[in-house]
């Protein structure tokens, strides 16, 4: 989704502006832009589309700022157009803002603005808070940054620039996160560490404001200055390709690491009672393939839902009953606000993320941690299996321990079918159906698979329950059509081989992803992954179906890394 830069106190503060949006290209955009503070004013470069459009844009301009701010915007109020495109000047053009978020009262402000005389140009709400600044500043920047705070309902992390300041940023945060660095001669921001070249990094609390000098950062909430938060520096190791064409495989190469961490951290952390587990795409992909461990471990029925049917279902109580939030973000509005209603109907709130500090670790009373390390491509890969390995570590009874500590050395294993999974690929049309078919833990591992399809190739995929096909959607199978189905059970192999052979005797071209021999001996094609027990498969089984996803993408021509319409963290409900 959105993401935030900002430099003061940089000579070359236009490349670093946008070197640094090139760092957040990976969370999804649709367009882009920065301001620089020159001596005449301030002076906004916006364009529609990638990055490198912006570039070209910039290309030749000469300036004398030092101190510029910059956005890349993911449209919710209003299309992706150049006047929709952040940052946003006041109507004085004296301040200019980059927001991330959502401004909930924008209709009121939006009047309010009218009332005073001033026409919004844009139809963002973003925009309006550039204007609050400005009726707010009598002289006093902290003091309008305070004022305007106090304005706004919704989240919203900011950057604004103060054409009277040249050489100051003014940051303030709700809700989505920003954090502030601060380097030899200079000091900057970024909505994600990945942006931050700093040797120190401070997180900006929430409620919280600041002002950022090029030789340092003064932090205040609610008019007194308090001290700062510093949070270890990024791995910027994660942010380079290093080698891989994309984020995308290297990420998925990282699996046996990401697994192994994750494992090791959360051995000895037990999950017990009735359990509801919540999250929202992948991670409610990883709470369903955890559903018949869950039942297993705890011997009660669980449940698991996504984010988003929970906050509209009926307020049932909760009191007992503990409900398990999965996030590899900990930023996903549906999910942190799921959190906040499964608070308020009693249940006792666990969060499961991979980014500490996050959102939703703060409105859970309880959190563990995923160890995947920062995830760049818009896909997840290792997002998806140090969730499924760290409800595999907390669920699993006593007597499958030693098989979870072994699940790093089986995706290891799995990540051998890359061969037959290009093969498998090659099945694959882009405008012909393929369908994604499992039972019990591999029900949502095969849902996984039709989402990594669907998101990255634009095939439409469909997963869905083994045993629901006949029950209508066996009607779109015909000569051709690619069925992917994923058999771990041993006790599930004469139901798997009969769907396996009503596929084919429909014409269908069945692709299994089986430790099973007769399993694969009844398939089309086989892509062979390690026996585990299959309450534990989810971790290993997903693996091939991200290949098959990367492989078809990489074979049509798709941007794997950034695929159309999507955000790498969905922060609006
Ligand atoms: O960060 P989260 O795990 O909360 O994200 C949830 C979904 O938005 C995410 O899994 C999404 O479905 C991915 N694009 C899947 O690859």
């Amino acid at each position: 989704m959105c993401g935030i830069v900002g430099h003061t106190g940089r000579r070359d503060i236009i490349a670093a502006l946008v070197e640094g949006l090139e760092k957040l290209e990976y969370r999804g955009y649709d367009s882009a832009g920065i301001a620089l503070a020159e001596s005449g004013g301030l002076k906004t470069v916006r364009s529609v589309g990638r990055i490198s459009r912006l570039r070209e844009k910039l290309a030749g301009i000469v300036t004398d700022a030092r101190c510029g701010i910059g956005h890349t915007r993911w449209a919710t109020h209003g299309k992706p157009t150049e006047v929709n495109c952040h940052p946003h000047l006041s109507f004085g053009r004296r301040f200019a803002v980059v927001h991330n978020g959502i401004i909930e009262n924008c209709r009121e402000l939006r009047a309010l603005c009218e009332d005073r005389g001033i026409s919004p140009v844009s139809d963002t709400d973003s925009e309006l808070i550039a204007h609050l600044l400005e009726f707010n500043y009598e002289g006093d920047p902290l003091r309008a940054v305070r004022k305007t705070a106090d304005m706004l309902t919704g989240s919203f992390a900011v950057a604004a620039l103060l054409a009277d300041f040249p050489d100051e940023i003014y940051a303030l945060r709700r809700t989505s996160p920003l954090l502030i660095g601060v380097g030899r001669g200079y000091t900057c921001l970024a909505s994600d560490g990945c942006a931050l070249e700093a040797d120190c990094v401070y997180s900006l609390g929430d409620g919280q404001y600041a002002r950022l000098t090029p030789s340092g950062a003064e932090f205040y909430s609610r008019g007194r200055r308090v001290s700062p938060r510093k949070i270890p520096p990024f791995d910027a190791a994660h942010c380079v390709r290093g080698g891989y064409e994309h984020f995308m495989l290297k990420e998925i190469c990282e699996q046996p690491e990401a697994a192994a961490r994750t494992v090791e951290a959360l051995s000895g952390r037990r999950l017990r009672g009735r359990l509801l587990m919540i999250g929202c795409g992948s991670s409610y992909h990883a709470a369903l393939s955890a559903l018949p461990l869950a039942e297993r471990a705890t011997g009660k029925a669980a449940c698991a839902t996504t984010a988003g049917e929970f906050l509209c279902s009926e307020k049932t109580d909760g009191r007992g009953r503990t409900a398990v939030l999965i996030s590899q973000s900990g930023e996903t509005a549906d999910t942190v606000a799921a959190a906040e209603e499964a608070a308020r109907r009693g249940y006792s709130a666990l969060a499961v993320a991979n980014v500490p500090r996050s959102s939703l670790t703060r409105v859970c009373r309880r959190s563990v941690l995923t160890h995947a390390g920062p995830e760049i491509s818009v896909a997840t890969t290792k997002g998806f299996t140090s969730q499924a390995a760290a409800l595999s570590a907390m669920l699993a009874p006593p007597p499958l321990a030693e098989e979870v500590r072994r699940l790093p050395f089986a995706i290891e294993r799995a990540l051998n079918c890359d061969g037959d999974a290009s093969a498998a690929a090659r099945l694959l049309k882009a405008d012909k159906a393929a369908f994604f078919i499992g039972r019990k833990s591999d029900l949502g591992t095969a849902l996984e698979g039709a989402l990594k399809l669907r998101e990255i190739t634009y095939i439409p995929a469909f997963g869905l329950s083994a045993g629901e096909l006949k029950h209508g959607s066996i009607a779109l199978i015909e000569e051709g059509t690619p069925v992917v189905l994923v058999h771990t059970d041993p006790q599930l192999k004469d139901k798997s081989l009969l769907t396996a052979a009503t596929v084919r005797a429909r014409g269908g071209r069945v692709i299994a992803v089986t430790p099973d021999d007769e399993v694969a001996a009844a398939a089309d094609l086989a892509l062979r992954i390690p026996a585990v027990h299959p309450l534990l498969s989810p971790a290993v089984a997903v693996v091939p179906l991200q290949l098959l996803a990367y492989r078809a993408a990489v074979a049509l021509g798709r941007d794997v890394d950034k695929p159309r319409n999507l955000a790498k963290s969905v922060t609006v409900e």
